[in-house]
């Protein structure tokens, strides 16, 4: 990877190709078309390829990264898909995502050091609309060794009791780990351990 900017996201991001591909995730594209439309919260989106596909489906939709190259690739994905998208240069754990409701929020792949992991996951239950929606999938601690994508560190893998406990608050249509085969660009490619999950904020 070439070290072009401070941020090793923009770096893997400049090039033409999407390192994650422009199409939704599996999990997305399974279960954003079963909500309700509602204004939705994307937390490091990345390259767009979640927002997108929501806009898509007429969800009103903000994006959280801090990645401008992920941003300008973002953007760009939208006009060609004629939809609109907001997306917000900022960091999640200093930025305000949590000011505003939102009626369902979206975390893929979303793999930060525990300590701050824990009140991202918190912020979210917090600013969900009643009967709000997280839909998350992100790699299990299983995943751990295998070369299909995530962090190489444990830390920064997910359990589900941890999970579902930071995300208090929430009933779960179902949180469970499974073994997928990913093709998701170059990003996720092979069998992955994945923590995928449905839940519902208490009215
Ligand atoms: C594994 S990628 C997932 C991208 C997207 N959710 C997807 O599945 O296509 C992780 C993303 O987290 C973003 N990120 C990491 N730490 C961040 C932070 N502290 N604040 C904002 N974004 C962050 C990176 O820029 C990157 O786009």
């Amino acid at each position: 990877m070439t070290k072009k900017h401070e941020n090793n996201w923009d770096n893997r991001y400049d090039e033409e190709r999407f390192f994650y591909g422009r199409e939704p995730n599996y999990l997305v594209a399974r279960e954003l078309p079963k909500l309700q439309k509602g204004r939705g919260l994307f937390l490091a989106e990345g390259e767009g390829r979640n927002i997108v596909f929501a806009a898509g489906l007429g969800h009103d939709v903000v994006a959280v990264d801090n990645s401008f190259v992920g941003q300008r690739k973002a953007m760009e994905l939208a006009a060609g898909n004629s939809v609109e998208i907001e997306y917000r240069l900022d960091d999640l754990i200093t930025g305000n995502w949590d000011s505003e409701n939102w009626d369902f929020v979206v975390l893929c792949f979303v793999h930060m050091p525990p300590d701050v992991m824990g009140d991202v996951h918190r912020r979210v239950v917090e600013s969900l609309n009643p009967n709000g929606t997280v839909v998350f999938c992100s790699f299990e601690k299983g995943q751990f060794g295998r070369h299909s994508g995530g962090p190489p560190q444990l830390e920064m893998l997910h359990d589900a009791k941890v999970v579902a406990s930071q995300l208090d608050g929430l009933n779960w249509d179902y949180l469970q780990i499974v073994e997928v085969e990913l093709r998701e660009s170059v990003g996720h490619f092979g069998r992955g351990v994945v923590l995928e999950g449905v839940g519902v904020k208490g009215g």
